[in-house]
């Protein structure tokens, strides 16, 4: 059988960057910056995304193209039996990611479906019990946790070079325009350089070892690494292309929305007087008082959660075609029946994740509400372990044929192959062991 391909290098690098621009950028990335401290966070993110970020994501898609199998496949292609665990791991991985990740993916549905009615409030006051009586409902945040699941399994299910790559050729650069536009108007806001100077001026007393590894597990969630979605992009990718260039595409185009993404929460946070640390719900608490101050306010809110679920989608797809991958190759079971089980499994998780954040408070894990606590299992723990193994096992055994596959057999230069082999081989199993120790343990 013929292997699908991405039909063009741009076609490439925006699936790639569709994959790793979504909530994260929006959501997480903000709300994180928030209750990390502001710029001491995001330049620690920045530097990450820059080094780490940047090795790993050329060595996951090499090592896909290389192996052009899903991640198990390719750790067992390239590394034998003993290394099939990180690939399974990184199944894992991605199966836990889209039960949370669902959940506010329903509520980027929820909040599109009120601007379109128009019953979202954008009055300062009312904005946190308007989030809290979405999340905190029963049978609304599920349903919409479905409806996002539903979408991306369809998605999925239609095949993946062909759906994802149409749909974010436009829409990645017509999300980039329309965030321009709207973080124009949040730092316009009175009051709004007091949010600007929180997020971009360090801070460098703050910073502590829990505070690297949340800015590690954040470059690694934006970057969709440690578990196996750029491995899996990168299997079908032909083998003329420049993985260095495109890599440093996606990271570049990462940061840069990441960036936007905190532009356009945090001053609006402080111009409305809002509290930085709320946690999970600050975009959405946040926006709708944006656009209540805006020229056409309505129109710009339905075409921003019309983007920031696009993006989401985008995003989740690339969550969704790794268990999909893994079982229709390694096992033969058909596209459409592995997508079916993936979207019990993966439901099943999102219930107690989204019941945890109100119905059900007494979900808790260790002190966490089962949403954190899956969330933070992920970033510090389980991304971060993927990748350090990755980088372990591309760094001490594969190194050639690494090198081979990210110059195309010598004939593009990479001048910094000196650089990525000090990363993969030293300062990512140590920096990230270390990192992975004193979080979990402080
Ligand atoms: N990068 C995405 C975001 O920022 C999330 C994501 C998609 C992801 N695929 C992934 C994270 C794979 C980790 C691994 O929203």
């Amino acid at each position: 059988m013929q292997r699908e391909q991405w039909g063009s290098r741009f076609g490439f690098i925006m699936a790639a960057a569709g994959s790793a621009v979504g909530l994260g950028n929006i959501w997480k990335f903000p709300y994180l910056a928030g209750t990390e401290g502001g710029g001491a966070f995001v330049a620690l993110y920045l530097i990450i995304m820059a080094t780490m970020g940047v090795a790993l994501i050329m060595t996951e898609i090499a090592l896909g193209r290389r192996a052009k199998a899903n991640p198990v496949g390719t750790f067992l292609k390239l590394g034998g039996k003993r290394w099939t665990g990180v690939g399974i791991l990184a199944v894992f991985t991605g199966t836990i990611i889209l039960s949370y990740y669902s959940v506010v993916g329903g509520w980027t549905i929820a909040y599109l479906v009120k601007s379109i009615f128009g019953t979202l409030s954008a009055a300062p006051e009312e904005l946190g019990t308007q989030f809290g009586g979405l999340v905190g409902g029963v049978a609304e945040p599920i349903i919409y946790t479905a409806a996002f699941l539903g979408l991306t399994t369809a998605i999925v299910v239609a095949g993946v070079t062909d759906g994802i790559e149409r749909s974010v050729k436009f829409l990645m650069p017509l999300l980039f325009i329309l965030l321009m536009i709207l973080v124009i108007r949040s730092v316009t806001l009175p009051g709004a350089m007091e949010g600007v100077k929180f997020f971009l001026q360090p801070n460098w007393a703050d910073v502590d070892v829990g505070m690297v590894g949340a800015a590690l597990g954040m470059a690694f969630f934006s970057l969709s690494l440690g578990m196996g979605a750029m491995i899996t992009y990168g299997s079908y990718l032909n083998p003329e292309a420049n993985i260095p260039n495109a890599s440093w595409w996606v990271v570049t185009l990462a940061c840069l929305v990441a960036l936007l993404g905190g532009l356009l929460v945090l001053p609006a946070v402080f111009a409305f007087g809002m509290d930085p640390g709320a946690g999970p719900g600050l975009t959405f608490i946040t926006l709708p008082a944006v656009f209540g101050e805006m020229f056409a306010g309505w129109f710009f809110q339905i075409l921003f959660f019309a983007m920031l679920l696009i993006a989401a989608l985008t995003s989740s797809i690339s969550l969704l075609a790794i268990p999909v991958a893994f079982f229709a190759e390694q096992y033969g079971v058909s596209r459409r029946v592995t997508a079916a089980g993936a979207f019990i499994v993966i439901f099943l998780l999102a219930i107690p994740c989204s019941l945890s954040l109100g119905a059900m408070p007494e979900l808790k894990v260790m002190g966490f509400t089962f949403f954190d606590f899956l969330s933070e299992t992920v970033d510090r723990l389980l991304m971060p372990l993927g990748g350090a193994l990755t980088a372990v096992f591309a760094g001490w055994f594969l190194f050639g044929k690494l090198s081979e596959e990210l110059t195309n057999n010598g004939t593009i230069p990479c001048a910094y192959l000196g650089a990525v082999k000090v990363l993969l081989r030293y300062a990512a199993p140590l920096g990230i062991g270390y990192i992975m120790y004193n979080s979990l343990i402080g």
